[in-house]
């Protein structure tokens, strides 16, 4: 496995096994197969209700806790101070864990700024070893760096060949962070998995569609953890170190028409889980 090197040292592995839209259910029996075919990063959030059932299964894998890399999430409720440092409590307590890896704050509203102290102090006590910002946008983080003692490590946004993030890589690139890319796949849109660029390479390098996407990202600088129920997709996704796409080809990949391309259907709304109590989780 490939890792980043973050602004803070610490290291993040390339690719992970995301759980969004995943029930407890569904995480109890596929993120053990996920463990099994090698991945080391897991992708939840309180807002995913599943952060239970990761636990449960990272627990009885036997693995030690320090060969894995856990990123959770807090929403917006979480962010004034004092609740912060009550919910990462709560977060780490639902994990069943002593310290995520990453600490992210999932969206970009409400008092993001308070928050950010309590994860500093949060990272300070060996609670979270790296905290970072999702969906955030250039002028919302900067507020953050504004005051940060301790700077955003991460920056989960959408990212894919039709919305490759370079305007906003070119403004924080004095910052270090390293970008993730959520629905590195397009959710599975065959649009994007059947353009005639990714099959063509396909043809080339013996992979298939997906894994040219995945070794794009890879190039890219981006982390990714695409979301599968399939375990031979499970090893295919983790099967692309064993080849590179050329410049010219990295460059007619971005070459795409570049916009915004996709919502987030599952993603309930902030405020329908403004009230949520995330400990009811089975
Ligand atoms: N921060 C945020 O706001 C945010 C928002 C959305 C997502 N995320 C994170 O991003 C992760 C990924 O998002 P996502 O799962 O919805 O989108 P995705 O990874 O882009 O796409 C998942 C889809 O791709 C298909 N797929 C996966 N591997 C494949 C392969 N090798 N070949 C062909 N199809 C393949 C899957 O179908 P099969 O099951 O058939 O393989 C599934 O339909 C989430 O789990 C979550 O951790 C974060």
């Amino acid at each position: 496995m490939q890792n980043f090197t973050m602004n803070n040292g610490l290291q993040i592995p390339a690719i992970g096994y995301g759980v969004f839209l995943m029930t407890s259910k569904e995480v109890l029996e596929h993120l053990p197969q996920a463990l099994d075919a090698g991945y080391t990063h897991i992708d939840t959030a309180n807002a995913y209700l599943n952060e239970v059932a990761v636990g449960q299964v990272v627990r009885a894998s036997g693995m030690a806790r320090e060969d894995l890399f856990v990123t959770s999430k807090l929403f917006p409720q979480s962010y004034p101070y004092e609740q912060c440092a009550k919910d990462i409590d709560a977060t780490l307590e639902r994990l069943g864990m002593d310290y995520v890896d990453l600490l992210l704050f999932h969206q970009p509203y409400g008092e993001y700024v308070a928050g950010w102290k309590a994860m500093e102090e949060a990272v300070k006590a060996g609670k979270v070893r790296s905290i970072g910002l999702s969906n955030f946008p250039m002028h919302k983080i900067q507020e953050i760096l504004d005051v940060a003692e301790i700077k955003p490590a991460v920056l989960q946004v959408e990212i894919n060949p039709y919305w490759n993030q370079h305007e906003l890589k070119r403004q924080l690139e004095d910052v270090g962070i390293v970008f993730e890319g959520w629905y590195p796949l397009g959710h599975g849109d065959r649009t994007l998995l059947e353009e005639p660029v990714f099959t063509r390479l396909a043809g080339k390098y013996g992979k298939a569609n997906a894994q040219i996407i995945m070794r794009w990202h890879l190039q890219e600088g981006n982390v990714i953890f695409p979301k599968t129920l399939n375990p031979q997709h499970m090893k295919d996704n983790l099967d692309i170190f064993d080849f590179s796409l050329t410049d010219a080809e990295m460059d007619e990949i971005n070459s795409l028409p570049q916009h915004p391309y996709y919502r987030i259907p599952g993603e309930p709304p902030a405020f329908a889980l403004a009230h949520h109590d995330y400990s009811q989780q089975a």
